[in-house]
Parts: structure tokens; sequence; C-alpha cells
């Protein structure tokens, strides 16, 4: 098999860069370890920034996002028993964000993958990548019971955090940048219409809390927990009276209960490679850096490396000139930066450190009435919650 670009993992970063490519004329093939089913069933957040949602409307892939997706103009910060809004539109220039699964921006991307009749290779046994530093380096695995070998100019190394791509790279080439979180989120999926119709984020001396949803129906709810949290001690009516506590408000508002449809727990932990390129081999997404899912930036970051990444590519082809793609990197990591500092400080800001330092508690407190009580300090939050642009 030859192609252009090999892309290693259908995930968001490996989907949307095989669209954009497409929309240039680029032919890829995509590796994907796990089959269609799983990958298009996979519980994960579910929060997209403006410029995604446009992206899936310019790649024509945005019809039902646009018709289930729901649509938010805000939050609610809650801390000291009462809550404050913050207000997108007003404070970011008219934006807001979609709530929208990402395993339903799965099934978009790679169905209209598919219906380009370009391939996605599902269950690809044993990728591994070779050549990275030749100009025709090359991408052996073990499909349908044959031993394949695509041959092509770039590998696009879309693998997330545990794939192969990143670990393909010579020793000495990469530095990893990281930070372990000593808590985790317990989630749950509950058939119960979300009690808000925007997102709360609570500060609360027992730990984090954040209500979300899926639809009018289903309400997507955390807590914080330990990082090894055992599940078998949280039956579900202990997660509701947890809820409860977190979410309790002086004016006795009310968390809506339903049948617990599905639990994980999710450790946390920021990430950075870098550079984000080894010779031909180019990494985006998680297979590049991670970041705590308070403000659910993932997704939202894969997307705007396979920008960078696509456009790079386009220059190539159409010009010759690897210069965009030699500033692949450094052009990304710019962003990733901003965005590990707005996670990093999200979760610093809401989260119960194990240590319990009074001072950390009554400085999380004043960040917090700062943050709503001064149009600068919200804005900020604002610009970075609704996705920062793009230059
Ligand atoms: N060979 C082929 N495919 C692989 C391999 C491998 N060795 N290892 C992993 N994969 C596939 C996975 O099965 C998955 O479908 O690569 C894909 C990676 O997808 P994600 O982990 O979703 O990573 P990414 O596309 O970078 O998206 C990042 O998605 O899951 C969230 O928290 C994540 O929100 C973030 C965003
Ligand atoms: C989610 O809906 O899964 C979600 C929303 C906001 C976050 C994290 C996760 O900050």
């Amino acid at each position: 098999m030859r192609t252009q670009v090999a892309i290693i993992g259908a995930g968001p970063a490996g989907l949307f860069l095989s669209l954009l490519l497409d929309r240039l004329g680029i032919a890829s093939v995509i590796v994907e370890l796990h089959t269609r089913d799983y990958i298009e069933n996979r519980v994960r957040a579910g929060l997209l920034e403006y410029h995604t949602v446009q992206l899936m409307q310019e790649l024509g892939v945005g019809g039902r996002v646009a018709l289930e997706g729901l649509e938010h103009g805000g939050i609610e910060l809650r801390f000291n028993g009462r809550g404050r809004r913050i207000d997108f539109r007003d404070l970011a220039a008219g934006k807001c964000v979609t709530i929208y699964a990402q395993h339903e921006v799965i099934k978009d991307l790679a169905a209209a993958r598919l219906a380009t009749g370009k391939p996605i290779l599902f269950e690809a046994r044993n990728a591994q990548l070779h050549a990275i530093d030749a100009e025709r380096p090359y991408v052996t695995f073990h499909h349908n019971g044959v031993d394949e070998r695509l041959d092509c100019d770039f590998i696009a190394g879309c693998d997330g955090f545990h794939g192969i791509s990143r670990a393909s790279v010579p020793a000495g080439v990469l530095t990893v940048y990281e930070r372990d979180y000593p808590f985790g989120w317990l989630g749950i999926l509950a058939q119960a219409p979300p009690a808000s119709q925007e997102l709360i984020y609570v500060h609360h001396h027992r730990g984090f809390a954040l209500l979300s949803m899926r639809s009018p129906e289903i309400s997507r709810l955390y807590l914080q927990c330990a990082p090894d949290e055992d599940l078998s001690l949280w039956p579900d009516d202990r997660i509701w009276s947890e809820l409860h506590k977190r979410f309790a408000t002086d004016d006795g508002w009310k968390l809506t209960e339903g049948p617990i449809t599905q639990k994980a727990v999710t450790g946390m932990r920021s990430f950075v490679v870098e550079p984000m390129q080894a010779g031909r081999l180019f990494l985006a997404g998680d297979a590049a850096h991670i970041v705590p899912p308070t403000g659910a930036k993932g997704l939202n970051l894969a997307v705007a490396d396979v920008r960078v990444l696509a456009a790079a590519l386009g220059h190539f082809y159409s010009s010759g000139s690897p210069a965009l793609l030699a500033q692949y990197s450094a052009t990304c990591l710019r962003r990733v930066w901003k965005v590990q500092r707005f996670s990093w400080w999200m979760t610093q800001l809401l989260h119960r450190f194990p240590d319990n330092n009074p001072f950390d508690q009554r400085r999380q407190l004043a960040d917090l009435d700062y943050l709503t009580g001064s149009r600068a300090a919200s804005q900020s939050l604002a610009e970075n919650y609704v996705g920062l642009p793009f230059r």
C-alpha cells in the first residue's frame, strides 16, 4: 500500500486530519487499533469550543451537532454555597461553547471519512513506524490476517497518549514536561434531566464537583476522588449523597437524581513533549500532550494541532516548501502551553489538595471572588473557555 500521509489512530485528531487533508486533495490512510464500534461508543468528555464547531460546519460534518448539540452561553462557578455566572456571549464577543459528546463527534467524522471511500483500517494490530528520518517512511501492521506495509511521505502520530507513535521516536529527541495531580474524577452518566441549563463548577471543602449534561434528559456529573479510587466503594446512593453535599446552596437548590447508567474514574495529568515532530513523524493530540479535564480542552487542542498540520502539509504539496512543516511544532506549542496553563489554572483553583492547606483554601476563594467580581478576570476565563482565537 502507498499513500501520502499515514495517520495512526482514528480519534478526534486522526479523523479531523483525514477530512482536512481530503479537502486539500491529499491522500491518507488511517490505521486504527480498535473496532469502529469501540471508537464510536467510548465515553469521553463532551464540550466543543466555538472554533471546533465552526470547523465541523466547514468540513460538512456539522449537521447533527447543529441539531442535537446544546449551545451554552455561560457557566456557573459555585463556591461558599452561592453560584455566580460567567456570561460568555457578553465577555467573549458573542461566542459560546457546545455540549456534544466526543463519541458523537467520532461517529460524524468516521461516517464522513468512510463516505469519501478512503480507508480507515480498523483492528490493525501491532502497528510499527519505520524510517521516520528518511524520505520514505513506512508503517507495518497486521490487518485481516495479513502483514501489511504502508509506504508514505509523512506519518501523523494521532494515536493518543498510550499509542506507539511517541514511543517510536529515538531516545534523547523528545523532552517531557509533566505534572501529576493527587486526585481524579469519578464521572457518571445519569438518566436525569440536568438540574441546571448551564454547567456548574463547584469549589467545596469536601472536593470539586461538576454538573454537565449530554441532553435535556441525561446528566453528566463528576466528583473529585482519589486518583486510584476504588469504584466498588461507590454504590449509587453514596455518589448521590456526596453530590448533594457538594452542590448544596444556601437557597436550597436541588440536584435531580436518576438511574446511573455509566461510572468511571479518570486520572488527571498535565503532559507535553517537545518537539512535536521527529523527522517525518508529526505528533498531534493526546500523543503529544495531555491536559487535566477541567475546562474540557483535550479534544479541542487535538483539533487545533491538526489544523496546523493540514495547512503545513497543504503548503508542502502545493509549493514543495517544507517551511511550514518545519514550524509545525513551534506553532502548535504556543497554543498547547496556553491551554496547559488554563487547564492547570482551573484545576488548581477548584480542587481540594490532600494537604488541605488553609492558606491555599482562602487563596482559592479569593481567586473565585475576584474572578466573578472583576470584568477583566471574567473575560480572561471566558476567552480561554470558548477557545483562544487562531492567529
Ligand atoms: N495503533 C493504531 N491506533 C492506535 C494505537 C496503535 N498502536 N494506539 C491507540 N490507537 C488509537 C486509539 O484506539 C484511538 O482511537 O488512536 C486513537 C487515539 O484517539 P484519542 O485517544 O481520542 O486521542 P486524540 O485523537 O489525540 O484525541 C484527543 O480525545 O480522548 C480524548 O482525552 C482525549 O479529549 C482528548 C482527545
Ligand atoms: C463533560 O461534559 O464531559 C465535561 C464538561 C466540562 C468539563 C469537563 C467535562 O470541564
